[in-house]
């Protein structure tokens, strides 16, 4: 089996990215298992750009193929915030519960129609021969009025698909992973990798 090292320490993702790649013959490994421990300046002006450096870091490194993903939450309410910056949003430490609870005190008064917001998510991978290739997708939905859900991770509970239906924290894994950024990007991706 040949394996892909996807550069990322974010256990949330890593799982939603086994789930889809699990039909290839593909094992995923994370920077973690790799044993790879390299510091990257996210600086890119966009979500692209800032998947190239990722994977870029980690290929210099292996010299095998390398996957990386960035993606964020734009409020469109908000100018697009958090954005490139939505794990450094409000500090990288700062928990997801007061994140959300944040961003639901901004939005507070705003009706339904204007909370709209998206999940981005740009994949790039740089294979052994260094070639590369990026793909990105979204998700769009709604801010919601309050969190609701278990699942998932990050800004999940305070993202609807639809007004008035469920929050992405409510959606088991498979749903989220047919219906994400991330699910649809990774698909993409599969057709680059075959
Ligand atoms: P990245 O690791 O630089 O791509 O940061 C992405 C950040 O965007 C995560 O830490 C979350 O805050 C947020 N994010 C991206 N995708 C999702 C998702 O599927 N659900 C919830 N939050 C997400």
């Amino acid at each position: 089996m040949q394996q892909l090292i996807f550069a990322t320490s974010n256990k949330g993702k890593i799982k939603e990215i086994r789930a889809v790649l699990a039909d290839m013959d593909y094992q995923v490994l994370s920077m973690e298992d790799a044993g790879i421990h390299v510091e990257i300046d996210e600086n890119g002006a966009d979500f692209e750009e800032n998947a190239r450096i990722k994977a870029w870091a980690v290929h210099n490194v292996s010299h095998t193929l390398v996957l990386a993903d960035d993606s964020g939450l734009e409020i469109d309410h908000l100018n697009r915030e958090p954005g490139v910056h939505s794990s450094r949003y409000m500090g990288e430490d700062t928990s997801y519960e007061i994140k959300n609870a944040k961003i639901l005190e901004r939005l507070a008064g705003v009706p339904m129609e204007q909370r709209t917001a998206r999940f981005v998510c740009a994949i790039a991978a740089v294979f052994a021969d260094g070639r590369c290739v990026t793909v990105r997708e979204t998700m769009e939905g709604y801010i919601g009025y309050e969190a609701r859900g278990e699942n998932g991770f990050g800004y999940d509970p305070i993202f609807y698909l639809e007004p008035g239906g469920l929050s992405n924290g409510e959606l088991s894994l498979e749903e989220k992973n047919r219906l994400s950024h991330r699910g649809k990007a990774l698909k993409a991706m599969k057709k680059e990798l075959l």
